[in-house]
């Protein structure tokens, strides 16, 4: 796919002036990159784009240059500033908004509204929008070459590549300053099969086939249709078959179904450099290995995925809650009976979200009068607690995702970070180690009541070496996580605080699980030992399939298989810490 970009140049040339064009930070001419993007947006239909901040139509200043404000539009972002399915819309916007700004350069150079109030005009009267870390442009993807060409541009110009989907990463890797990003999001096709063949294999599966940005919200209710079930995400928007598969994958009936990358069957990838493979159990299955855990877009850009389905299930419904205080011992005490009863839940197929003083679990092998006498200490201690506790039966997981998850579901448009650790079952298992679990809990609690995820394949009957994400998750119950998080207009200095508390207090919790990890998806931007936390034993295979199928490192993502490391120019706007 070698092309000329002569013949275009002429006639475009008197219509741009190349130095107000953003930057692509590689070593060719403004005017040789320009020209070469011209040709690129030709070899794509037209669906090149400059990218710019979602948030550009309520400032008067971009980039250093007077602009006019959007009124009208500038009011639709404010009313739908933390809606999950605007910031999926649009590629300038990110769920967590400072993957969408340089943070290394804050307070400058953002371009983001005050997320308690978004008509607070301090944050941009006056202020100066920055790309922050948006990419320059980005292919609107809808087909194999438009990945092909983006990898031909790349080699012939030194500009980097970036991969966005729904942009739901907590570590920023669907941004990228300077980079061409290929935007997923709108391969988004859904289809059936009863009878799903994987390319060159015999076995046969009743099966789902989306696009990487195809909505989780919409296939639950496409699987509902079809008296199904889908295991997947707690969260309307994520993209079900990109990253979230990619790099693992929990959803609250994981416990005995598996994580997504223990279900998936095939993927259809372009890669690195360039071919477009199916990988699968019978064809390229140590590519297909990377893809069921090795995270990010180190292998290449996800054309469509296969995943297994379940028959519709009936779920037992538990939604407990209280007002918890931690200047109290009510909440320190119900942690100390969460994880009492955690073994004995995780046995009985239980799976979930404890968001401090309140949790939702669903059980899809208990009847509703075993599941009821399941939970009965926890009820009788939110509701003397005077909260409330209701265990019911639902017909179906949409019925339960609707009931419960929209109004429950972690939150977007604030600035957070995460730190997380998978818990081990044994610790679990015997009265010194809840002890010590409890205790640890209770020394946090002052700085964040931590959010547990019961989201682990602990039942599930895998397969031995299938998957590449690290072997800690099937010896799990608990994907445990505290955050930090700041506003629109911390100084860089403040940021850097909260992730190294977040990384202090979550260390607490690495202490005690010695042979755990940490799940990619939601791990510490900074985490350390990272290869170990998120792979384990896996990492040393995952290298070489990286080295196989990336041999010149086109496709690089903070802390994926492979990295190049913190001081790679694709990181400028991380800020240093020096734990990375
Ligand atoms: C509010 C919220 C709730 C969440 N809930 C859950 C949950 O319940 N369970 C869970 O497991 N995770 C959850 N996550 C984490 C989520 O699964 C991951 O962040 C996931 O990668 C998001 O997918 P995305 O497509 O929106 O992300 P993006 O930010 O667009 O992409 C994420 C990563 O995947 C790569 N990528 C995306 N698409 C492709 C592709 N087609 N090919 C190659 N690489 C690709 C990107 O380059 C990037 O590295 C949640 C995140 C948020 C913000
Ligand atoms: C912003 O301005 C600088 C300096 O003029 C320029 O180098 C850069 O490419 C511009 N960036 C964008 C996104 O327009
Ligand atoms: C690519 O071409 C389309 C259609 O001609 C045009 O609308 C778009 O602005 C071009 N993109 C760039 C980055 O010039
Ligand atoms: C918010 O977004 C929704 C679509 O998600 C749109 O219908 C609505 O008009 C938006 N609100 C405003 C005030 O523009
Ligand atoms: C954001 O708005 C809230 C509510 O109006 C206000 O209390 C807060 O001070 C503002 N934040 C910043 C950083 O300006
Ligand atoms: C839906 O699936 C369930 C579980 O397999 C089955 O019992 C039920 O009969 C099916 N309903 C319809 C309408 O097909
Ligand atoms: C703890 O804080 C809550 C609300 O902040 C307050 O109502 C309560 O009185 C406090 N309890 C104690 C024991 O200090
Ligand atoms: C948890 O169990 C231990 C004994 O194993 C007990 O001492 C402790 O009180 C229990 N905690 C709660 C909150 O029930
Ligand atoms: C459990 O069942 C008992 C008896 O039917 C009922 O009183 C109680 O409310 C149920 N508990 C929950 C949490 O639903
Ligand atoms: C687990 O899987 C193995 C291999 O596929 C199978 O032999 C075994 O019966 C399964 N066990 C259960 C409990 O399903
Ligand atoms: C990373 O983890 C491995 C396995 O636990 C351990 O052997 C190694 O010493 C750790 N490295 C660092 C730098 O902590």
């Amino acid at each position: 796919m070698v092309y000329s970009s002569r013949s275009l140049l002429g006639c475009a040339l008197l219509l741009v002036n190349v130095n107000v064009l953003p930057s692509l930070g590689a070593g060719l001419s403004r005017l040789e990159v320009w020209s070469q993007l011209a040709v690129l947006n030709a070899t794509v239909g037209g669906r090149l784009h400059e990218a710019v901040p979602w948030e550009l139509p309520c400032f008067s200043e971009y980039n250093g240059t007077s602009v006019t404000p959007d009124e009208a539009a500038c009011a639709a972002i404010q009313a739908n500033y933390t809606s999950p399915f605007e910031r999926a819309k649009h590629f300038g916007a990110y769920m967590m908004p400072q993957w969408a700004t340089c943070q290394v350069n804050r307070p400058a150079g953002e371009c983001l509204l005050n997320v308690t109030n978004p008509e607070d005009p301090a944050a941009y009267t006056g202020v100066d929008c920055g790309i922050g870390d948006i990419p320059s442009y980005y292919i609107d993807v809808r087909y194999t070459t438009d990945v092909q060409a983006a990898i031909v541009f790349s080699k012939a110009t030194g500009v980097r590549l970036s991969v966005k989907n729904k942009g739901h990463d907590y570590k920023g890797r669907s941004s990228g300053k300077n980079t061409l990003s290929l935007w997923v999001a709108n391969l988004n096709s859904i289809s059936h099969s009863e009878s799903f063949t994987p390319l060159g294999c015999n076995t046969q599966y009743d099966a789902l086939t989306i696009g990487p940005g195809a909505n989780t919200e919409d296939i639950f209710e496409y699987v509902d249709r079809i008296n199904r079930t889908f295991i997947g995400g707690y969260h309307q928007t994520i993209g079900a078959g990109g990253g979230y598969f990619i790099g693992g994958g929990h959803s609250v009936l994981s416990p005995v179904y598996g994580l997504a990358a223990d279900r998936v069957l095939q993927v259809k990838i372009v890669t690195p450099e360039g071919l477009y493979l199916i990988a699968n159990e019978c064809q390229n299955s140590d590519l297909f290995f990377a893809l069921r855990g090795g995270g990010g877009s180190a292998f290449g850009v996800v054309i469509e995925s296969t995943h297994r389905l379940e028959p519709r299930v009936t779920l037992q419904v538990a939604s407990i809650t209280f007002e918890g205080y931690s200047n109290s011992s009510n909440l320190a005490e119900w942690y100390g009976l969460l994880v009492n009863e955690t073994y004995r839940w995780g046995t009985e197929g239980w799976g979930g979200h404890i968001t401090g003083p309140a949790l939702i679990y669903v059980n899809p092998l208990l009847s509703n009068a075993e599941a009821n006498a399941s939970m009965q200490a926890a009820a009788e201690f939110a509701i003397a607690q005077g909260g409330t506790a209701v265990v019911e039966e639902m017909p179906s997981y949409l019925a339960f995702f609707t009931k419960y998850v929209p109004t429950a579901e972690a939150g977007v448009g604030t600035e957070i970070t995460l730190g997380t650790r998978l818990i081990s079952a044994s610790l679990f298992a015997t009265e010194e180690g809840r002890a010590t679990l409890s205790e640890t809990i209770a020394n946090v609690l002052s700085f964040a009541s931590p959010y547990v995820v019961v989201g682990t394949p602990f039942l599930y009957n895998y397969t031995a070496g299938a998957t590449s994400f690290t072997p800690a998750w099937y010896d799990s119950l608990w994907h445990l996580s505290v955050h930090g998080d700041w506003v629109w207009n911390s100084a860089a200095e403040y940021i850097a605080d909260q992730y190294e508390v977040v990384t202090q207090h979550i260390q607490a919790f690495r202490d005690i699980t010695p042979d755990s990890g940490a799940y990619f998806n939601e791990g510490d931007v900074y985490e350390p030992n990272h290869t170990d936390a998120y792979w384990g034993s896996n990492y040393a295979k995952l290298l070489s399939v990286k080295q196989k199928y990336d041999p010149d490192g086109i496709l690089d993502c903070w802390q994926c298989v492979g990295w190049k490391g913190p001081s790679d120019p694709l990181y400028e706007c991380y800020i240093p810490l020096s734990q990375s």
